[in-house]
């Protein structure tokens, strides 16, 4: 049975085609899309859901919720995503069916839902934090949370040493941390290790609709934003190696690990931080993705991206 999937989602250009792998693969169903603040302010975001869905002609539409700004929303991703954070591509927004905040969407999925339900986090965690101020974290069916964020011994993204998901809701990644619910977290560590050229473009070329067309629009701006602010020849596709653990873990290695937020530090706020000494008095808090079949996780991403 597919997993049945919610994504907590900022597009951003990396979100659009994580959002584009999940509707190309049959081992999940999406069954919710929430926006949340981060690459661009919320309600942009949900605009954004609204024309990745058009663009990609998705007729079994998901559940549709948006999330409350965060106060660092001012500092958004533009330069990296794009004014419209989709490359300035300033796609159509064909349908705008009603969108429920976020919270009260997800808490209702969780506790109404007869299958264990995935939650996968591709953006500041407000709204999952906010889900849990509403429901506790007995109360639903989980079966984990997937979470796109932290940078532990790489350099950060949104500062020396904090990655951007993070660093946008330190207190809110936080709480979901430390919460009981099974969490993975994807780190920087892991999504910087996959670099994709434009020789991997190649595999979009002759795609007319869907998915792959949706990547030859959107990547060429990103290209140039890795090549300008990160002096890189290829891009990383964060949000889109995280959403493929969800369908292929099999092609990752994982390990349990304490891990938790710097909420405080005068330089390092947003920081992640693992216990990684070989015998930790900590307990483990969560399971964290320490490496994948690069070959296998490239050509999983590029043919399923290029289904149409
Ligand atoms: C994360 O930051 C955002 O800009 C991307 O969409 C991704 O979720 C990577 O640090
Ligand atoms: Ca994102």
């Amino acid at each position: 049975m597919a997993i049945k999937l919610v994504v907590d989602t900022d597009p951003g250009i990396d979100d659009a085609l994580a959002i584009a792998l999940s509707f190309n693969s049959p081992e999940v169903k999406v069954h919710a899309l929430t926006a949340a603040g981060g690459n661009l302010p919320a309600e942009e975001c949900l605009k954004n859901i609204y024309r990745i869905l058009g663009f990609l002609g998705v007729r079994d539409k998901p559940l549709i919720g948006v999330g409350r700004d965060w106060p660092r929303s001012g500092e958004d991703a533009r330069h990296i995503h794009g004014k419209d954070g989709l490359a300035n591509t300033y796609l159509p927004v064909f349908s705008r069916n009603a969108a429920e905040p976020a919270a009260k969407l997800i808490a209702s999925i969780l506790t109404g839902s007869p299958e264990p339900v995935t939650l996968l986090a591709l953006a500041p965690l407000t709204s999952v934090a906010d889900t849990i101020d509403r429901i506790g974290t007995a109360e639903g069916n989980v079966e984990r949370v997937v979470i796109m964020g932290g940078a532990f011994h790489v350099p950060g993204n949104a500062s020396p040493t904090a990655e951007f998901n993070i660093y946008h809701n330190p207190e809110a990644a936080r709480l979901v941390i430390n919460s009981p619910l099974p969490i993975v977290i994807v780190p920087l560590d892991i999504t910087t290790g996959l670099v994709f050229t434009v020789r991997d473009f190649d595999a979009f070329s002759r795609c007319r609709t869907g998915a792959g067309k949706l990547a030859r629009n959107l990547l060429p701006f990103y290209l140039q934003a890795h090549r300008r602010y990160l002096g890189l020849d290829g891009v990383h596709l964060h949000d889109v190696v995280a959403t493929a653990f969800v369908m292929a873990p099999e092609i990752f290695e994982t390990k349990k690990a304490w891990c938790d937020v710097e909420i405080e530090g005068e330089i390092t706020r947003g920081t992640t931080v693992i216990d990684d000494r070989p015998i930790s008095p900590k307990a483990p808090n969560v399971e964290v993705v320490t490496g994948f079949d690069a070959e296998a996780l490239k050509n999983f991403i590029l043919s399923r991206l290029s289904r149409e």
